[in-house]
This record gives C-alpha cells, sequence and structure tokens, in this order.
C-alpha cells in the first residue's frame, strides 16, 4: 500500500513474453492481433487497434478523422497532459470547458457554452475511470455536428448503463501504461466501429502502409506499432482484467464508504447506470483550511502511498502559458490566451485531491489499515 500502482505480473505473462522473444517476434505480431481482437470484444467495439501507447492512440484517432490544424476541439483541463497536447500536435486549439463538482468530468452545460463556429470535436476524458456523461455529450455531439473522441485512457472497465466506455464517440483510445488497469508497460489501443477510419488508423500508425504491407505507401503517417513481447503481457492482462477490476472494486467501495463518513472529505459521485472502472480514488478535501500537503505527508509517514495527481490543470501549465507560444503551429494558429482562462472548479478539485491507493495488490488488512488512517486523520 506504500504504492499508488503497482502491476499485477505473474508467471502467465513472464512465460509468453518469453515464448514471444523465444520466437523472434519482437515487431508487432501474432499477440498484438490476438490482443486487438479480445480487445474489441471485451468493449463491444467493431475494430481495436493498438499502438505504442495511449497518447499515439489519441493522436491517431485525430489523424485518422482528418481534422485541420485551426479548428477548436472541447475538452477538460484536469487531466493528464497528453489529452491536451494531442490535440497541439497538428495544430487543433484546446478549449478548455469546466468540470463538474460531483463527478470531476467534463460539464456538458459548459461544453455547450464553449462551442463557436470553429468547433470541430468533443474530448472527453474518463476521468479516475469514472465515466464521463456520455449521453449528453452525444445528443451536444449530435446537435452541433461535432465528433467526439473518447480519452478512456483511465477507464478499462468503466460503463454507462452496460456499454463500455470508448464506444460511444466516433473513436475511443486507451492507454497501458504500467500504472494503469491492464498494463503493457507502454502500450495503447484505439476503437471503432467505423471500417473505413478503422482500415485509415491501422495504416497511420504503419508508415502508410496498405492492409498487405510492403513498401508501398499510401499516407503521410508515423510508426506507433505494439511490439509483440508488450502485446503478449497486454493478452494476458486482459484475460485478468475483469478479477482485476473485481479486487480494484472491493477496494474502491470500502475506502469510499469511509469517505463518505468523514465531513471534509469528498469523492467523485458516481451516477446512477454508470460503472466506475476505479482506477484511481482521489477524493477532494472541502475544508481549506486543512493542508493538502500536511494529508500527503501524514498518509506517506503511516506507509500508505499518496499524492497530488493533477495538481496544475492543464491550462494553467507552462505549455500553454508560455510553450504553446514557441510551438510551431502558433505561427499559423490563434490560440487563446490561456493566462485568462478561469475554471474554478477544475482548479479547485486540482488544488484539494489526493489519491489513496486502491491498487488490486492491497490486501483486506490494508485496506482495513487506510480505512482507519483516514479516520484518525480526519474524523
Ligand atoms: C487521461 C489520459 N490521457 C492520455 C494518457 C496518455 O497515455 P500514455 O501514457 O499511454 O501515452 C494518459 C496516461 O497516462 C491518461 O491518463
Amino acid at each position: 500500500m506504500e504504492h499508488i500502482a503497482q502491476p499485477q505480473i505473474s508467471e502467465e505473462e513472464i512465460s509468453l513474453v518469453a515464448q514471444t522473444i523465444r520466437s523472434g517476434s519482437f515487431v508487432e505480431g501474432e499477440n498484438a492481433r490476438t490482443l486487438e481482437k479480445e480487445f474489441a470484444k471485451f468493449v463491444g467495439a467493431k475494430h481495436a487497434i493498438c499502438a505504442v501507447n495511449g497518447t499515439a492512440a489519441l493522436h491517431l484517432a485525430i489523424e485518422g478523422l482528418n481534422i485541420p490544424p485551426g479548428v477548436e476541439m472541447i475538452t477538460s483541463a484536469f487531466t493528464f497532459i497528453a489529452s491536451a497536447n494531442v490535440i497541439t500536435f497538428g495544430g487543433g486549439i484546446p478549449i478548455f470547458a469546466d468540470i463538474d463538482p460531483n463527478t470531476f468530468n467534463i460539464d456538458p452545460e459548459k461544453i455547450k457554452k464553449a462551442i463557436t463556429p470553429k468547433t470541430r470535436c468533443i474530448l472527453p476524458i474518463h476521468i479516475f475511470g469514472l465515466p464521463a456523461d456520455m449521453k449528453a455529450i452525444s445528443e451536444i455531439a449530435t446537435e452541433h455536428d461535432l465528433m467526439i473522441i473518447e480519452d478512456a485512457c483511465q477507464a478499462h472497465g468503466g460503463y454507462v448503463d452496460k456499454k463500455h466506455v470508448g464506444t460511444f464517440g466516433d473513436v475511443g483510445c486507451f492507454s497501458f501504461y504500467a500504472t494503469k488497469n491492464m498494463i503493457t508497460g507502454e502500450g495503447g489501443m484505439v476503437v471503432t466501429n467505423d471500417d473505413e477510419l478503422a482500415e485509415r488508423i491501422r495504416s497511420l500508425k504503419n508508415h502508410g502502409r496498405g492492409a498487405k504491407g510492403g513498401y508501398h505507401h499510401h499516407l503521410i503517417a508515423y510508426n506507433y506499432r505494439l511490439p509483440d513481447p508488450l502485446a503478449a503481457i497486454g493478452l494476458i492482462q486482459l484475460r485478468k482484467l475483469p478479477r482485476m477490476l473485481e479486487q480494484r472494486r472491493k477496494n474502491a467501495e470500502l475506502i469510499r464508504e469511509t469517505i463518505a463518513e468523514l465531513e471534509p472529505l469528498k469523492a467523485q459521485t458516481i451516477p446512477r447506470g454508470f460503472t466506475h472502472a476505479h482506477y484511481v480514488c482521489a477524493p477532494i478535501i472541502e475544508n481549506p483550511g486543512i493542508s493538502v500537503n500536511k494529508v500527503i505527508s501524514d498518509l506517506r509517514n503511516r506507509g500508505i502511498g499518496s499524492r497530488q495527481i493533477y495538481s496544475i490543470p492543464c491550462h494553467q501549465q507552462p505549455t500553454y502559458l508560455e510553450g504553446i507560444r514557441n510551438w510551431r503551429w502558433n505561427k499559423f494558429v490563434d490560440y487563446p490566451d490561456y493566462s485568462l482562462v478561469r475554471l474554478p472548479v477544475s482548479e479547485k478539485v486540482a488544488s484539494s485531491h489526493f489519491e489513496i491507493p486502491i491498487h488490486p495488490g492491497i490486501t483486506n488488512d490494508e485496506v482495513m489499515t487506510i480505512q482507519k488512517t483516514l479516520i484518525e486523520i480526519f474524523a
């Protein structure tokens, strides 16, 4: 419990990796193809396409949809920086809409207010594994003819009314980074139901090749392929995922029960019909008199891993305050002055949350210790 995350690797992964290496399959191959098939089935999508990481998956989604430079894409600022950067890679303009104070996810009402004639796409993030309000977001997208790219990098096992996240929008993206609900170390996946888009993304991740491979290239493209030994890890992890999710859920539910009893704390509210993937448990401290840093160091001193994961929301990162002015697209694209952007809820959640470990490696006794410690600190 001294770690926030702990990869759950057993002999099964090690043995399939060894077998893959012995077979000489280092680049994307049979394991990747099987992982794609099984992942598509797991989330209920027609296509799943491996990528080298979640950032690459998101970049492929944007390139796949052919989103041109200079258009606005609405997203949340309370997230990992990659969610915003993938928009900026190709000259898109990240427009940050504020989050809901209860779910910490993008607020559909704030999306509506952020729409302009330049808006082309909404990029919701299922933060900490809790699905964003995909029904409301889908309605807005339909009404305004916008595309949706779901950043489901944290949400393997997240559902709205039994429909897996990543399958509501035009395309959904997942990360298999070493801390995630299932891992390959570095790795990612794009999912879509659109045959043409899937074909384009397959080509974009493989130097613009066609389905037959070889040295005929059709698109300006990338090499975002997932090495097969990593896909081997993913395959075993995916098969273990339901069990690992169950353990996360048990741990998270017990800790959330304790949080609910402690006055200064507020955890994400899980709307009815939503299944939280429990990637991260990070309540906020509602009493400004309590120092979050002190709480984090108290927890750490008692052997419980804790940190503030996104203390600086994207609009306040040096990347967007200053770095953007040196970015090549700045000459061609009219970026907003991000120092003028005010997102009170994102800023409050960013400065007042702290993370508590819930990963599947935590024992029942450790969950009890975490509960007891939270009561000692906050009761
Ligand atoms: C919300 C979110 N988006 C994007 C990413 C990028 O994924 P990766 O680290 O695999 O590139 C991550 C993960 O780390 C993430 O948490």
